[in-house]
């Protein structure tokens, strides 16, 4: 639970090789964790209360690996990783003071999304013959949950090992227009190569659900630039197809001679400007759902036989990042509303295209698109979803 009684000790212990200091640390846990330190954020930065609820920060700890998360929207603040010389490397963005959190929700940097992850068209959905009206926070549609989604509300925090933090919310029916009591759960656990994120939920009333993790990866480390040589490969021969606003014209398309052809590890940037490609100009670059070609569905200890969804690489670290899921869908996002006005950890800024994020999720816009994969949960169900976030090198 919250302790706030947090004990920061900054003690120099050595600088090893290219390796940033260690130092000992006390996260809001009451948890020591002492490796690759000097990257994480104080954790009395995040000692506040938003909604009358506290804040902290969490630290996970498994082998080489060290995350930093937030109760604050469930956020993954920090997660360090080695890179190919060994060096502790922070792979996504974020801030180093719930401060700055709380000023720039909307940036969505590491939070868990939903209810509805993405967009829905006209902000509003039927179900069961009813019509459910939500918050227009992009243009015509909702994103990211609505006007206060999951990313923006306190989360119920318990670290049950050193390895596993769960956070638990409750969604009021009517809250943010959806109906039902939601109980959700999402659990982060690190292995000594990964980190898995658990989703779990059930409703009193049937509703849609589309839980996400909006992580910004910069693989060469967060703050060090363009996005545009990193190599990407995604598991995916189709895509969805937008409209202007982003909304998925209900086609499903190949991605054969297009700039949506990841299907080999392509770099990034390498037709990112193709602006007579009229879904790369809607997109201002890669904003579009991948229909991933297996529906990996099963238990997560069988991830690595379903194959990885995307395989990502930074040029520069030669750190890979292998994504595994049982969702249908992944969202490639390629930073291109970040435009170098946050202040990331360390002194860094984020600027335009520095980051991209994989989003495995249902498809947009599913609750008005019979043909999708319904994203409906009734009462009686259980809604449980995994994604897993695999590092190496190379
Ligand atoms: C998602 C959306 C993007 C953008 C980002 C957050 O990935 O698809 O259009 O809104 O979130 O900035």
């Amino acid at each position: 639970m919250n302790n706030r009684i947090v004990i920061f000790s900054a003690i120099l212990l050595a600088a090893c090789g290219n390796n940033p200091s260690s130092r000992t640390v006390t996260d809001t846990a009451g948890a020591r964790t002492v490796t690759a330190v000097s990257l994480l954020p104080d954790p009395d930065n995040f000692l506040d209360t938003a909604d009358g609820q506290a804040t902290g920060l969490y630290f996970l700890h498994n082998g080489n690996l060290t995350a930093a998360i937030t109760n604050y929207g469930a956020r993954l603040v920090s997660l360090i990783v080695p890179d190919k010389n060994g060096t502790p490397t922070d792979v996504v963005l974020g801030y180093d003071s719930i401060g700055k959190y709380l000023h720039r929700p909307d940036t969505y940097f590491g939070a868990i999304v939903g209810r509805y992850g993405n967009r829905i068209g006209h902000a509003r959905f039927k179900l069961n013959g009813k019509e459910y009206t939500l918050y227009k926070n992009n243009g015509p549609n909702t994103l990211h949950g609505g006007k206060k989604g999951f990313d923006a509300v306190v989360w119920n925090a318990r670290k049950l090992d050193t390895t596993t933090l769960r956070l638990t919310y409750i969604s009021k029916d009517g809250e943010e227009g959806y109906p039902g009591n939601l109980q959700v759960t999402v659990t982060y656990l690190l292995d000594s190569n990964g980190l898995r994120i658990n989703y779990e939920a059930t409703t009193d009333k049937p509703t849609v659900l589309n839980l996400t993790n909006h992580s910004y990866f910069n693989l060469n480390g967060q703050g060090t630039g363009t996005i545009g040589n990193h190599t990407l490969q995604l598991n995916a021969n189709y895509y969805t197809p937008v409209d202007s606003t982003l909304i998925p014209t209900g086609k499903i398309e190949s991605v054969t001679g297009t700039p949506f052809d990841f299907t080999k590890p392509t770099a990034i940037g390498a037709r990112i400007n193709d602006s007579a490609n009229r879904q790369i100009k809607f997109g201002h670059g890669y904003d579009h759902n991948f229909v991933l070609n297996t529906v990996k569905l099963g238990p997560p200890e069988g991830y690595e036989e379903h194959g990885p969804a995307a395989i990502a690489t930074g040029d520069l670290s030669g750190i890979v990042m292998s994504v595994y899921t049982d969702q249908p869908g992944i969202q490639f996002y390629s930073g291109n509303f970040l435009n170098g006005t946050n202040p990331l950890k360390g002194g860094k800024t984020d600027g335009y295209r520095t980051a991209f994020c994989l989003e495995t999720q249902h498809f947009p816009n599913s609750p008005n698109e019979p043909s999708f994969p319904s994203t409906v949960l009734k009462p009686g169900e259980k809604y449980s979803t995994w994604t897993y976030f695999k590092f190496s090198t190379k």
